[in-house]
C-alpha cells in the first residue's frame, strides 16, 4: 500500500512540476533497450540535482556512477554556456549508451564520459587538475562511498557540494553489524562525516517511486 501511494504522489508532483522532455525520456528508454537496471533517480530528484546545480550556479561538475545519463542530463542542463560536467562509468556499454544520449540532447559538447572504476579515475582527473568541482554526485558503487568523498573533497573549493545518493536503503543503514558492503560503505561515509571538519552534512530520508531511500549532502567549508 505505502509503495503504491509513494509512486501515485511521485507522479502527480512530477507531472504537476516537470515539464516532459523528449531528451530525458529518450534516455531512459536508451536504458531500458540496453538491459540496464533501471536505478536512475527519479524525475522529482533529478529536477532537485538541476535546481541545486542552479541554486550553486555551478560551472563543474563531477558525476560518479552514469547508467544511462539521465541524472547527467538532468545536470548538464542546469550549465551555463562553456561549463563542464564529467562523469564516470565503469561499464564500457553503459557509456556508449549514455554517450548517444547526450548527442541526443546536443549537451555532447559539454559532458565527458570517462570509462573506469572511478578510484581508477579519481586520481587522473585530480593529478590533471580537472576540478575543483562546484556539485559532485556520487552515485556509483556503495562500498567506495568514503572513498569517493574523500577525492571529492580533494577537488573541491569552499562552497562545493557534494550529494550522495542510496544513503538510507529501506533503513538498512541503522544495521550496526550488517555484512553487506553497501550498507558498510554508508556507514563508513558518516563516520567520515563525524570527523573530518571541513565538511557540514545532513542526510534526509525519501520515499518515492524507487521506494525508501534517502541522499547525504555535504557542504565544504574551507
Ligand atoms: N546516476 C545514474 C545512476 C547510476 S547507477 C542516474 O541517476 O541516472 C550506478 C552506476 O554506477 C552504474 O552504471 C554502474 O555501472 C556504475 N558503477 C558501479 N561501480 C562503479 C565504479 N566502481 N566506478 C564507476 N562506476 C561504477
Ligand atoms: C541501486 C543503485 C542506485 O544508485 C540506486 O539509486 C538505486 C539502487 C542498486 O545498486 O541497487
Ligand atoms: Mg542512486
Amino acid at each position: 500500500m505505502a509503495q503504491e501511494r509513494w509512486t501515485q504522489v511521485d507522479d502527480y508532483l512530477a507531472g504537476a512540476l516537470i515539464p516532459s522532455d523528449a531528451a530525458l525520456d529518450a534516455a531512459v528508454r536508451a536504458g531500458v533497450d540496453a538491459g540496464m537496471p533501471q536505478i536512475q533517480v527519479s524525475p522529482t530528484q533529478g529536477r532537485f540535482l538541476y535546481l541545486l546545480a542552479r541554486v550553486l550556479g555551478a560551472r563543474k561538475i563531477l558525476e560518479l556512477g552514469t547508467l544511462a545519463g539521465y541524472s547527467t542530463i538532468w545536470m548538464a542542463r542546469a550549465l551555463p554556456p562553456g561549463g563542464r560536467l564529467i562523469t564516470l562509468e565503469v561499464d564500457p556499454n553503459h557509456a556508449e549508451v549514455a554517450r548517444s544520449s547526450f548527442r541526443l540532447a546536443r549537451l555532447d559538447s559539454m559532458i565527458e564520459v570517462r570509462v573506469g572504476a572511478a578510484l581508477e579515475s579519481l586520481p587522473g582527473l585530480a593529478a590533471e587538475g580537472a576540478g575543483p568541482f562546484d556539485l559532485v554526485f556520487i552515485d556509483a558503487d556503495k562500498e567506495n562511498i568514503p572513498e569517493y568523498v574523500a577525492w571529492a573533497l580533494r577537488m573541491s573549493h569552499s562552497g562545493t557540494v557534494i550529494v550522495v545518493d542510496n544513503i538510507v536503503r529501506h533503513g538498512a543503514v541503522v544495521d550496526t553489524t550488517s555484512p553487506d558492503a553497501n550498507v558498510r560503505g554508508v556507514r563508513r561515509m558518516f563516520e567520515l562525516l563525524a570527523s573530518e571538519p571541513r565538511l557540514e552534512a545532513t542526510a534526509i530520508q525519501t520515499v518515492g517511486v524507487k521506494g525508501y531511500d534517502g541522499f547525504a549532502m555535504i557542504r565544504v567549508t574551507s
